[in-house]
């Protein structure tokens, strides 16, 4: 590693493979900033819907995007986001929005500018091969489609029934009831998403040279984050 050069853990992969998950410790780990970059392209998206802005026009929307981060608070316009762009038709809209390779090329400055001392914890699909390809660690964390799938629904589960607030066991079978009935679009949502962010022309997301591969299949949260730490932690000794 340079010693002028800030060091950069790069953590690639599908929706809800953990990856964010995984990032944010690493870069608490370390004290490192954390750019969770997926959050960018839904930030467009959604800017993009409220202007009704057609594809011609994203570039320029890009260009001039007000968005700032505050903790994992998502601020666009100066107002609290946050919601609305971790939702599922934002997230789909943001993965079709990034087919489009003249938007890609708007973003990266913006995603560059996130570099600074001590150093960064960047997670995405095209952090490692295209974004900061000079990463002292590049990771590509992958899991089953239908480990994803469970967790992206649990997710969604909890957080639909949290505005119910009820209590005990009645609450306990409402999610479970909620998880049903989500586990089916949410995979078939997650497959196209995977296809589409995959099989794009513009920096589709594929594991980079020189990555490693973690599967969290059957791994928790601090397993996965435990196997990063241990990676970059080596890589970011000096020799
Ligand atoms: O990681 P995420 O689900 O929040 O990302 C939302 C979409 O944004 C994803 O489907 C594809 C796109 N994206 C991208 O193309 N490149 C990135 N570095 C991050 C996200």
């Amino acid at each position: 590693m340079s010693g002028t050069v800030l060091p950069v853990i790069a953590i690639d992969g599908p929706s809800a493979s953990g990856k964010g998950t995984i990032a944010r410790v690493v870069a608490d780990h370390f004290g490192f900033h954390y750019l969770d970059s997926g959050a960018i392209y839904r930030a467009l998206a959604l800017a993009a819907r409220r202007a009704g802005t057609d594809d011609t026009d994203l570039v320029h929307v890009a260009r001039n995007l007000d968005l700032r981060f505050s903790g994992e608070a998502v601020l666009l316009d100066g107002e609290d986001a946050t919601d609305e762009v971790r939702s599922e038709d934002v997230g789909n809209l943001a993965s079709r929005i990034a087919t489009i390779a003249a938007v890609r090329e708007a973003l990266l400055a913006r995603q560059r500018a996130f570099r600074i001392a001590p150093g960064l914890v960047a997670d995405g699909r095209d952090m490692a091969s295209v974004v900061f390809p000079d990463a002292v660690i590049k990771v590509f964390v992958a899991a089953s489609v239908a480990e994803r799938a469970r967790r992206r629904a649990w997710q969604l589960a909890r957080a639909a029934e949290s505005a119910k607030g009820l209590m005990g066991k009645e609450k306990d079978d409402n999610i479970a009831a909620l998880f049903e009935s989500f586990l089916g679009p949410v995979t078939a949502d997650l497959e196209a998403r995977d296809r589409r962010d995959s099989e794009r022309a513009a920096a589709p997301l594929r594991m980079a040279e020189g990555a490693r591969y973690l599967d969290t299949t059957n791994l928790n949260a601090a397993q996965a984050a435990a196997t990063v730490i241990d990676w970059a932690g080596a890589a970011l000794r000096p020799a």
